[in-house]
């Protein structure tokens, strides 16, 4: 038995490669979620420095938690998740954060847009995994209504009242 077969799930061949590549791309993004949050976190200054520093850390602990779910979520299937930093670096499409201090209301434009491309991005996987797994589905729909729920707070700091 090689590595691979000892660790079977539900699914096989297409249903489970295209299932496991919708959680594979769904983990390198969080993960770089959750790096790029916690950089900015360490590197925002401003007048609302205090509440941009929290609330990037709620963002981190939302990133973290889902990305430990997506990869357990792969390994259940016998996909096994690759959360490498090398990988992370190589394939996520998040924007980048540029070295040094930021000022806050940058941060809060960088995190919009990272969201932004995470949900557009996770939203087609919703689609694809309908057909192949409803159970991944149903995780990824949790996670994008988390991520939503954060864009929308995130954008409304934005908003000129
Ligand atoms: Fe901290």
């Amino acid at each position: 038995m090689t590595p691979k077969e000892r660790i079977t799930g539900a699914l096989n061949g297409a249903d489970r490669d295209a299932t496991g590549k919708a959680l594979q791309d769904t983990l390198v993004e969080l993960v770089d979620l959750h790096l790029s949050a916690k950089q900015a976190h360490w590197n925002v200054v401003g007048r609302f420095f205090r509440d941009v520093h929290l609330q990037l850390d709620e963002l981190v602990t939302t990133a973290r938690d889902y990305a430990d779910s997506v990869a357990e979520r792969s390994a259940a299937l016998g996909v096994p998740p690759d959360g490498r930093s090398g990988t992370v670096a190589g394939e996520s499409n998040l924007p980048k954060l540029d070295a040094g201090w930021h000022a806050d209301r940058d941060v809060v434009e960088y995190i919009v847009r990272c969201l932004e491309t995470t949900i557009h991005r996770l939203r087609a996987r919703i689609d694809e995994t309908d057909k192949t797994d409803q159970v991944t589905q149903d995780l990824l729909i949790a996670l994008a209504a988390k991520l939503e729920e954060s864009h929308w707070m995130w954008q409304a700091q934005l908003a000129d009242s």
